[in-house]
């Protein structure tokens, strides 16, 4: 009898679920040494919420968001996406999944040089089922004015956000960012988060980001704090402020 996902999260019982696990653990195995990275996490995404993930370095952030993003699988547990367990698909099951489901945001920002910022958006575009207008994307990121310029010609604040654009481009249901603004200075990473912030509010798109700094858990519907590999707390935001408003 295979298992099935909740159908609903226990807290807000019309939230529907997007993602969810279930007791996963994740092992890395370095020659004789074992890394326990992730130690047994239950943990939901729900449909339209912008939720911040925080934790100390090397306590499992990034392990979890890959999980999540289909990029790995856990060692043990499972991932349900609707009905599909994720911890048990194929690797084209998987690449599948990232395509049509799933959008990444990096610290590094990963965009082609000898591409304008508008060809590196339209190169997901070009490749997805439902996707918005390049220029659109690039508009939701206050872009639109910097559509021709090569990645050299753009400051890193502008080039994350072409990332963010090229993340949201296909309409994902999900946006995944590890830490988005890590290479970025403070106000420049303010930015950006408002730009993110922007189109989980414009789009609904359900978004998932890994930061160090804890005051951007004050713009998220939810926070989740991983230590050692577990969740160690779950905060719910009565209300969230934007990136302007918060006392950093
Ligand atoms: N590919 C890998 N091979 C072996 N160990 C790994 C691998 N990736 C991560 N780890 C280990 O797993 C643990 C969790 O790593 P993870 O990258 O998830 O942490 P993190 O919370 O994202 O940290 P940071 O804030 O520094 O990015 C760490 O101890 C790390 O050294
Ligand atoms: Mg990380």
């Amino acid at each position: 009898m295979p298992l099935q996902p909740p159908a609903i999260a226990s807290i807000f019982p019309s939230m529907e679920v997007v993602l969810s696990t279930q007791q996963i653990t994740k092992v890395y195995q370095m020659g004789e040494v074992q890394v326990h990275a992730l130690r047994g996490v239950d943990f939901d995404l729900r449909q339209g919420e912008f939720l911040v993930l925080l934790g100390a370095s090397g306590s499992g952030k990034s392990t979890l968001l890959n999980i999540l993003g289909g990029l790995d699988r856990p060692s043990a547990g499972q991932v349900f996406h609707g009905k599909t367990n994720l911890a048990e698909a194929t690797d084209d099951e998987l690449t599948q999944f990232r395509r049509q489901h799933v959008g990444f945001v990096f610290q590094m920002y990963n965009l082609i040089p000898r591409l304008t910022a508008l060809e590196n958006v339209a190169l997901v575009t070009d490749v997805s089922d439902h996707p918005m207008d390049p220029m659109r994307a690039l508009t939701l990121v206050g872009l639109s004015e910097r559509a021709d310029h090569f990645p050299a010609e753009l400051s890193g604040g502008e080039q994350q956000r072409v990332a963010i654009a090229r993340g949201i481009a296909k309409q994902p249901e999900i946006l995944l960012c590890d830490e988005p603004t890590g290479a970025l200075d403070f106000s420049t990473g303010i930015m950006v988060l408002e730009a993110i912030s922007q189109v989980n509010r414009q789009l609904g798109t359900t978004t998932a980001v890994i930061t160090h700094n804890a005051s951007i858990a004050q713009m998220a519907d939810r926070v989740v704090r991983l230590a050692d590999g577990k969740i160690i707390e779950v905060t719910e935001n009565r209300t969230k402020l934007s990136a302007r408003d918060i006392r950093w």
